[in-house]
């Protein structure tokens, strides 16, 4: 009950004092005084009849305005600044107040106050005339029950900054750590000490356990969970450990409060304000961490999907908290809460937080993998919920700011977006299937529009069946048209397989389709720093990985010193179909190639290189050739009797491309991370760098690999690049 005449008082005051949508205002020590002084007053005794409203009657009646100054007196409260909040609230009521009346109040407080003993007859809700002496116990008790609650909100405040400061600390660190192996690579190169190390090896480097970070781990069939790396998962703890630490501090009751019923209200009432205050803090954090134009990508060159795992425990902890302010709430309210609910500030605080749970579970990793356009629905439908419904339970409260901010920052972020896409327009692509595996989009670019070695875009194909969805894929610069960008898109069961199925309808499997691109997003890698930088490709990992290469050494025609290698490791020898003529053009690079093929028997859709026009294609000639040579390439192809033209011919083909990639090494198996590694370092001179895109489980393995090798005897600096990124 109490906290229920408690919230009127305080409701009231602060819609007057501060008026709809009006930002948060500091309690601070004046108003701690003028509420405190309010509430003990009027639960004291009465001055006005009940047609005046409480805080014109404490203006305007000399007794009720020389008691508070009687009240503000205790303590030292009737200070200047105190006073002119004071002087402050009476002018929103109309009533003019100068700094003499106050004196003159107190003046008459100490002439003509009273303590309701020595009046006969008192009654507290009855009319007196009379200042009223309040007893020092009292004021004192009510003094500290506002330092703790109303102290609260202002804390809160500084607690949400600070957690929005850790994050600051962290991105700031990050910058500095990214950024210098760019800026000063010397510096980091000669970072081999036993301390740096240790430190690599053990905390920034590895999977947080068994080696998996981009390989999910799967639970009970359906629960699959992607573990972050061993550094966010420590900056993720960091961050859950301040969260508790500042949930809790400087939270305590004060014996006898006269504010609320009993201990585990007011308990529950200052926790519930702390977590409400801290989950309104991170609300836009949260957002901008899932944008695609998020600018501390740009600040602490993490990828995007580095932000999308910080986003997603952000939310969690977030909903965690408000899901800890409703229940808080809720104890607070009591029996009024049957009441409250019907308010629209309620009412839209369950709804944000409903939302919010449901996001939760809609977001599961089994979920986004197997529906992803329906997650992605649900998932903005379910965060507009959170952010309207926040914004709605705030507004009249002093925290709608951090939710112009949230709403802000998914604005821009979409803003941008809508004109990428317009900076790029909206060109015809020619897409063709190749291998019966991918799809190759040849799409023109305008001139200014600048592509990025590894770097990605994402693509609506302007179909009526799936023009709204858009995906990520890795982007090369063709060599065959001047302004074109390349993707190469392997098949799965999406949109790629419905564009699958409409080319298979076309003559010669390639027709033009009118796309949409959003891009140029992500980074090329600091590799182009290190003496040796090792670019590792799986399937169709290879365009991102392909570009990078090449851009460096083009780079570093002049720098001799530096290696460039590039492996891919693909499973037929039909998917070299589709980035043969790359794989030509590196015939004058100096990037040494070497090609893994791990199912080498397979001939399936080997035919289709004959559309290739070999340069020099003539089966006899070649096959002749090769056999007198008995290249260690050549492969035998296990021929049947039925087919041995067939047979026959495969082979040609084989060796063809043998002949004419013969700048490349071909290799038949799969390589294991573990030996490459080992082998790469050995062979290098001086630091190495790994960059590697494919599929996550020989990504984890390289990963683990590099972090054995840190401490090699010949303490070469060892970098790793992950070019994958796993968000779905
Ligand atoms: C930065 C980046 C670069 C990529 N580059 C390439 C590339 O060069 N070549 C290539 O073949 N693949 C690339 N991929 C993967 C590619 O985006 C997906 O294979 C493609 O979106 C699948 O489309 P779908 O509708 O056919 O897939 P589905 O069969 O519906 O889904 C297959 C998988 O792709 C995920 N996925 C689906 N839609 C999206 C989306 N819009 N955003 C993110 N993930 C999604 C799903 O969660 C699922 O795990 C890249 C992914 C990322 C994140
Ligand atoms: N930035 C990005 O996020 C990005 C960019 C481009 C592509 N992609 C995605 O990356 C994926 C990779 O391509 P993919 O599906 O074509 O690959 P894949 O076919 O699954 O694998 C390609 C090759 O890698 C080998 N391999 C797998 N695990 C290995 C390991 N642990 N060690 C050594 N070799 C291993 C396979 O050998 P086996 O035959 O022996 O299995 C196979 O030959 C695609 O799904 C693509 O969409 C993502
Ligand atoms: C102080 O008291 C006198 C009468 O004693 C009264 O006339 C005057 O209005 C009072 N002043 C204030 C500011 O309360
Ligand atoms: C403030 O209160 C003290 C007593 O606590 C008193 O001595 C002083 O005069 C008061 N000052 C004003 C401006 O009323
Ligand atoms: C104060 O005065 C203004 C203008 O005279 C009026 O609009 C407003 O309603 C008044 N406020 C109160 C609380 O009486
Ligand atoms: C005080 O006055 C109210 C009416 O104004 C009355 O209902 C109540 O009983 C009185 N209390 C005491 C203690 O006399
Ligand atoms: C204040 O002191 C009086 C005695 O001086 C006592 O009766 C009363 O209970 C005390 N009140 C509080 C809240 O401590």
């Amino acid at each position: 009950m109490k906290s229920g005449i408690f919230y009127l008082t305080i409701g009231s005051l602060l819609s007057v004092a501060a008026g709809t949508a009006a930002p948060y205002e500091k309690y601070g020590a004046p108003k701690k005084a003028m509420y405190a002084c309010n509430y003990q007053l009027s639960s004291t005794a009465t001055w006005c009849s009940a047609d005046i409203d409480q805080t014109t009657c404490y203006c305007s009646n000399p007794y009720a305005l020389s008691s508070v100054a009687g009240c503000y007196s205790y303590a030292g409260r009737n200070t200047t600044k105190n006073y002119k909040v004071l002087i402050e609230a009476c002018s929103e009521v109309n009533v003019t107040l100068t700094m003499d009346q106050l004196e003159q109040a107190y003046v008459n407080y100490t002439k003509n106050a009273k303590s309701p003993a020595d009046i006969e007859g008192f009654n507290a809700t009855e009319v007196v005339e009379v200042p009223i002496k309040l007893q020092d116990n009292v004021t004192d008790l009510y003094m500290r029950a506002y330092d703790v609650f109303l102290d609260n909100y202002d804390f809160s405040l500084y607690y949400g900054s600070g957690l929005l400061g850790y994050w600051c600390l962290v991105f700031v660190l990050a910058a500095i750590c990214n950024w210098s192996k760019i800026l000063f690579p010397g510096l980091f190169k000669s970072l081999t000490g036993p301390f740096s190390t240790l430190v690599r090896k053990h905390i920034t480097m590895p999977a947080t356990f068994n080696n998996r970070k981009t390989h999910e781990f799967t639970f009970l069939k359906f629960f699959q969970i992607l573990i972050p790396s061993r550094l966010e998962t420590l900056i993720i703890s960091g961050f859950v450990i301040l969260t508790i630490a500042l949930s809790a501090t400087r939270i305590y009751y004060i014996e006898g409060d006269p504010l609320f019923e009993s201990r585990k209200i007011a308990i529950s009432r200052y926790i519930a304000d702390r977590t409400g205050i801290l989950a309104t803090n991170l609300t836009p954090l949260l957002i901008l961490f899932a944008g695609r134009n998020n600018f501390l990508q740009w600040v602490t060159r993490w990828n995007f999907a580095t932000f999308i795992t910080y986003h997603k425990w952000v939310a969690r902890i977030t909903f965690i908290l408000v899901l800890i302010h409703a229940v808080g709430f809720t104890i607070d309210l009591g029996s009024y809460y049957s009441e409250d609910v019907k308010d629209l500030y309620l009412i839209m605080g369950i709804v944000a937080t409903v939302g919010g749970g449901i996001i939760l579970f809609q977001g599961l990793l089994y979920l986004r993998r197997s529906w992803y356009e329906f997650f992605l629905l649900t998932h903005i439908v379910l965060a507009v919920l959170w952010i309207a419904g926040g914004w709605l339970h705030v507004v009249d409260l002093g925290y709608i700011h951090w939710f112009y901010a949230a709403a802000a920052v998914w604005v821009f972020d979409r803003a941008v977006r809508i004109g990428r896409l317009i900076v790029f327009g909206f060109p015809r692509s020619t897409v063709s299937l190749l291998a019966d595996e991918t799809l190759k989009v040849d799409i023109p670019k305008p001139a200014h529009w600048k592509s990025v070695p590894g770097g990605h875009a994402f693509i609506h194909f302007l179909r009526p069946s799936c023009f709204w969805q858009s995906h990520p894929f890795t982007f090369t610069e063709s060599y065959e048209q001047k302004d074109t960008i390349t993707l190469y898109c392997k098949v799965k069961g999406g949109v790629t397989h419905g564009l699958y199925q409409y080319l298979a309808t076309h003559p010669g499997k390639t027709t033009q389709i009118r796309v949409a691109v959003e891009g140029p997003y992500g980074e090329p890698t600091a590799a182009y720093r290190y003496d040796s930088a090792i670019f590792i490709a799986g399937g169709n990992g290879i365009p991102g990985i392909f570009s990078e290469a090449v851009s460096i050494a083009s780079r570093s025609r002049e720098n001799t010193k530096q290696t460039i290698k590039l492996f891919w490791i693909v499973r037929e020898y039909k998917s070299l179909l589709w980035f043969y003529d790359e794989l030509r053009q590196l015939k004058n690079s100096k990037i040494q190639t070497t090609i893994f093929i791990t199912k080498p028997d397979s001939q399936r859709h080997l035919d289709d290189f004959k559309q290739k026009d070999f340069e020099n294609y003539n089966s006899d000639k070649i096959y002749k050739e090769s056999e007198e040579k008995k290249d260690h390439t050549s492969v035998k192809v296990e021929s049947n009797s039925e087919n041995e033209d067939e047979a026959s011919s495969t082979t040609d083909i084989i060796n063809t491309i043998h002949e004419e990639l013969d700048h490349i090494n071909f290799k038949m198996g799969r390589p294991t991370m573990e030996e490459l590694v080992g082998e790469e370092i050995k062979e290098s001179t001086g630091s190495v760098a790994f960059v590697a895109c494919g599929h996550p489980i020989m990504l984890d393995d390289l990963r683990s690999s590099v972090v054995k090798n840190l401490d090699n005897k010949e303490k070469k600096r060892i970098e790793f690049f992950e070019q994958l990124q796993v968000w779905a």
